[in-house]
C-alpha cells in the first residue's frame, strides 16, 4: 500500500465524448492542482461480459474485474461520475461493480475493496435534474450492496452539454467551488480511512 493518500477517478460511461468522463477528468485535475495524488481511469479499458452465473461457475470473474479491483486497492478514495440511465445506474457501471463483487481472495473478507475505502459521487446530464436519481440508485448499490462508505457530498451537473468551457472547467463558479469541496472532502476522508486501516 503506498504511503501517500491516493484518489482514483472513474466515470460510469465509456463513451468517447462522455460528459461524465469530462467531470471525472475535471475532478482529477482539481485533485492534482491541490497536491493530491490522483489517477484517472476509464472503465472502458476494463471490458467485461454481462454477468451470468453460468459464466462465473465455468470461468470465474473476468481478469478485468481483478485488474480494476487491484487498481482500487492502491487508492484510498474513489470518485465516480455517472450518468443517469432511466433514473438508475448505467448497466456498464452496475455490471462492473457486480463482477468486482464476485472476486474472492482467500483470507480476504468479502467486499473488502469496497469496505476499506471511501467514495464520492458526481453526475452530469444534459437534462435538468443532473442525474440525481441515478446517484440515489448508485448510493443504494454502493452502501447497501457493497458495504461502501459514500460521502453525502456530491456534485450534480445539469444541462451538462453547456456546462463546460473550452478548458474543461465548469462555467459556473459555484459549481466549480462545489466540485473542489467534494474532492477535498474525499481526500480528507480517504486520509482518515487510510489511517484507520493502517492502524495509525
Ligand atoms: C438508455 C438511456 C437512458 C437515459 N436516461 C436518462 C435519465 O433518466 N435522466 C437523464 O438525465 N438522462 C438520461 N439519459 C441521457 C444521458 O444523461 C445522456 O445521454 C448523457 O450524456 C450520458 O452520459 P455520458 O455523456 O457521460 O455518456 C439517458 C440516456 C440513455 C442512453
Amino acid at each position: 500500500m503506498p504511503h501517500t493518500t491516493r484518489l482514483l477517478f472513474l466515470a460510469g460511461s465509456a463513451r468517447e465524448g462522455s460528459l461524465n468522463k469530462r467531470l471525472a477528468k475535471l475532478a482529477h485535475d482539481v485533485a492534482e492542482a491541490n497536491g493530491i495524488a490522483a489517477t484517472l481511469a476509464d472503465i472502458g479499458d476494463y471490458p467485461m461480459p454481462i454477468y451470468d452465473g453460468d459464466t462465473e461457475a465455468k470461468e470465474g470473474p473476468p481478469e478485468n474485474a481483478r485488474k480494476l479491483k487491484a487498481l482500487m486497492e492502491v487508492h484510498h478514495g474513489v470518485f465516480i461520475a455517472m450518468p443517469e440511465y432511466n433514473a438508475s445506474v448505467t448497466p456498464l457501471l452496475k455490471n462492473t461493480l457486480d463482477w468486482m463483487s464476485r472476486v474472492k481472495v482467500e483470507g480476504e473478507p468479502p467486499l473488502a475493496v469496497f469496505k476499506t475505502r471511501v467514495f464520492a459521487l458526481g453526475a452530469a446530464s444534459p437534462g435538468g435534474f443532473g442525474g440525481v436519481r441515478g446517484l440515489t440508485a448508485l448510493r443504494q448499490t454502493m452502501e447497501l450492496g457493497l458495504g461502501a462508505l459514500v460521502l453525502p457530498d456530491q456534485i450534480l451537473v445539469a444541462r451538462a452539454n453547456e456546462a463546460f468551457d473550452d478548458h474543461g472547467h465548469l462555467k459556473d463558479k459555484g459549481q466549480m467551488d462545489l466540485l473542489k469541496a467534494v474532492v477535498q472532502r474525499l481526500a480528507r476522508a480517504a486520509h482518515v480511512m487510510r489511517g484507520a486501516e493502517d492502524g495509525a
